[in-house]
């Protein structure tokens, strides 16, 4: 049976060898990614429990065990997650479990749907779906240190309901395949041009489907939105902070309306620090600190909000 569609099956052909999963990519740390993953032992009897959390449990000797801590810590950073590995406890930068409360709060279906997960990390919220009994995810990250923590924390689970192509949603060669739901989180205010990220990801829509897009929002004191014209809480690369009417407006122009969305969650220290598996800067260095509602650069601190959007009919 094909992954999710023929078309989608076709991108897979050269991610298929098992002894060379990154297939053409180039860079320098293939080589050594591909003999780590080649060492990660193998659990007995593995299960997964995917609902309360990403955890794998499964039988291994204590060499094993310590082996699989140390063949993990080699991928650093991990920034989503955490992850559990029997007695491995993967504390990544962010505790991407609240954000994913904040998703359920919504109450989307995702049983037996398509998804697409754009910028999915390495997977961690893919696998999230999966405990919701999604159909099939296809995850799209061009970064190949999350590509490479979503192929080590598969040879765990070993689930084919998931996979994830290395690659960018503009480079995605895809016509006739279309999802019951698509992802984007945390891309939105990355974008340069934020209506055609909008309109690729309704490209892959379904007739009647659903995207969900993360991100932050301004205060409604930026009118449509806050251009930082420089970092934003410490990130490189922030274009556009749309305010809520800001988005409710990018969003009609492209055809989409909201259904419905989350309150809006100011990001703390509980949930993205530095950890001792992101031993780099994080929130801490992102926000003042006698002042965590301020950005370092004298911006509001960022506040996280999702939209479920359909259609207009
Ligand atoms: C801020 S992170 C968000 C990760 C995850 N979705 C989350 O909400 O925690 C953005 C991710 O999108 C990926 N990304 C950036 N541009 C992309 C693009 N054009 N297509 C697909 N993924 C992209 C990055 O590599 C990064 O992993």
């Amino acid at each position: 049976m094909n992954f999710i569609s023929i078309e989608c099956e076709e991108l897979f052909l050269d991610y298929m060898n098992p002894n060379n999963p990154f297939g053409q990519k180039k860079d320098k740390r293939i080589e050594n990614w591909t003999s780590l993953l080649s060492k990660i032992p193998s659990l007995e009897n593995a299960k997964s429990d995917l609902l309360s959390g990403v955890i794998i449990k499964g039988k291994c000797n204590g060499s094993d065990e310590e082996a699989i801590e140390n063949l993990l810590s080699e991928l650093l950073p991990w920034r989503k997650g955490p992850f559990k590995i029997n007695n491995t406890f993967i504390d990544s930068e962010w505790r991407s479990n609240l954000k994913w409360d904040r998703f359920l709060e919504l109450d989307l279906d995702l049983k037996d749907k398509t998804i697409l997960d754009v910028g999915s990390g390495n997977g961690y919220y893919a696998f999230r779906m999966l405990g919701l009994e999604a159909a099939a995810i296809l995850c799209l990250e061009p970064n190949l240190t999350h590509f490479s923590q979503f192929l080590a924390i598969n040879h765990f689970i070993k689930t084919n309901k998931i996979r994830m192509l290395p690659e960018r949603l503009e480079a995605l060669e895809m016509k006739e395949t279309h999802f019951d739901v698509v992802f984007s989180m945390g891309l939105l205010y990355h974008q340069r041009d934020p209506s055609k990220h909008l309109n690729s990801l309704s490209n892959r829509m379904k007739e009647g489907g659903q995207l969900v897009i993360e991100t932050i929002v301004a205060s409604n004191e930026y009118g449509d939105y806050l251009e930082p014209k420089g970092p934003y809480a410490s990130m490189p690369n922030v274009h556009f902070v749309h305010t809520n009417k800001g988005f409710m407006d990018l969003a009609e122009k492209e055809g989409l309306k909201v259904i419905s969305n989350s309150t809006e969650v100011q990001t703390t220290l509980n949930e993205q620090r530095q950890t001792k598996w992101m031993p780099f800067k994080s929130y801490e260095s992102a926000v003042l600190e006698t002042h965590q509602d301020i950005t370092v650069e004298n911006f509001p601190a960022p506040k996280r909000k999702f939209y479920v959007l359909e259609k207009f009919s």
